[in-house]
């Protein structure tokens, strides 16, 4: 039988939120799966009474994730903001699994997301034939959402132009859809909420009316704190997702990560992090923990498949052009100042120097 290439949070990770059901006692919201507690272990990741060892998905500042959940056992929805790749989206995905059991009720915002795709949409042939009628209405994953009382996770909320955004006010503010055609509504049950994501790096984004923002607690997710946290980070996402393709590689040295890590951070930055903290330029780009992962990632695959299996400088270094380089005028310029002013200098990164140089 065949897999299927990623599976939702709440398929992967049947088992812990199974063994945290089976131990959690606290009071649950109307319709939650878990208690908010046992969420937030979840997410946290430990070691449950039981011995039972739950994996950490989110990894920074638990109190981000107190207020994220206790957010969702209000009548406040829940925005997810910062820049890309700070796991807006995973915990979203996470957080809708462990609330409602379900993360699929999706709606990904764009610049072509129209009023149907938040509310509802019609069946032509049925339309016509019978007239407007519940049958021929397809209802949008939100309100798939509002009848079973669940999560609904709306992806890139600024994207979407200002005038369907504001369709999320009456659900957000009454709870109810009105479906005019059909004289009805759809009221939300308990356990309804919705969580969306933004970041501020998009071109072309749509500032949130007030009256939209005021419906919604907002979490910023920052970039990971400290180098050895955004180590911890790159290197259990490599593992999972080396895992789950089946990568002929052996796990990275953490020596090649942390090196990846740093560049990303100095560079981000705008300094060094060796103690010196010589200023560098950044790049347009925007170095994210996720196009960290990518690198390590698309690294090993080069590794395992032509190279010898274990990750080298050679290995990384065109994944790290490429993350760096997205202006190639621009770019290049940054990119070659900080080789020769910075990797260059440093004795045990003369492998990536050359490397890197090869490449350009
Ligand atoms: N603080 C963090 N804890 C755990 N994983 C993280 C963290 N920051 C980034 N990641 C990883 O980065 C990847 C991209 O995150 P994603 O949710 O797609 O970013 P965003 O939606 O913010 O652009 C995910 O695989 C996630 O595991
Ligand atoms: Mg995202």
């Amino acid at each position: 039988m065949s897999q299927v290439l990623r599976q939702h949070a709440e398929q992967q990770f049947a088992e812990e939120l199974e063994a945290l059901r089976k131990v959690d006692d606290r009071p649950r919201p109307p319709n939650w799966k878990l208690s908010p507690w046992a969420v937030l272990q979840y997410l946290m990741g430990g070691k449950l009474d039981n011995g039972f060892e739950v994996t950490p998905k989110y990894i920074g500042n638990p109190r981000l994730m107190e207020i994220a959940v206790s957010t969702l056992a209000t009548d406040r929805a829940l925005l997810l903001y910062g820049v890309p790749g700070t796991a807006k989206s995973w915990v979203s995905e996470h957080l809708s699994a462990a609330v409602s059991g379900d993360s699929t009720m999706l709606v990904q915002g764009t610049a072509g997301t129209s009023e149907e795709q938040l509310r509802y949409g019609w069946n032509y042939a049925q339309l016509l034939a019978h007239g407007p009628s519940e049958q021929a209405l397809i209802p949008s994953p939100l309100v798939h959402a509002m009848k079973l009382g669940k999560i609904a996770r709306i992806e890139e909320l600024t994207r979407i132009p200002a005038d369907v955004q504001d369709t999320l006010i009456t659900v957000l503010s009454e709870k109810t859809l009105p479906v005019p055609e059909l004289g009805t509504e759809v009221q939300a049950v308990q356990g309804f909420s919705v969580i969306a994501t933004a970041n501020n790096r998009d071109k072309g984004v749509n500032e949130l009316s007030s009256a939209l923002k005021r419906r919604f607690n907002t979490v910023v997710l920052p970039v990971p704190a400290s180098q050895d946290e955004e180590v911890q980070i790159v290197t259990k996402r490599v593992a999972e997702q080396g895992r789950a393709l089946a990568l002929p590689a052996e796990p990275p040295a953490l020596q090649e990560v942390r090196r990846v890590v740093q560049i990303f951070r100095e560079l981000r930055n705008g300094q060094t992090e060796d103690g010196k903290s010589v200023r560098v330029k950044s790049p347009s780009s925007t170095l994210s923990t996720a196009e960290a992962i990518s690198v390590i990632n698309s690294g090993m695959a080069l590794a395992g498949h032509f190279g010898d299996g274990v990750l080298r400088a050679g290995d990384v270094a065109s994944g790290l052009l490429g993350a760096v380089i997205k202006d190639p005028v621009q770019d290049t310029v940054v990119w070659k100042e900080y080789l020769e002013t910075v990797v260059k200098e440093r004795s045990d990164w003369k492998d990536l120097y050359r490397a890197c140089r090869e490449q350009l």
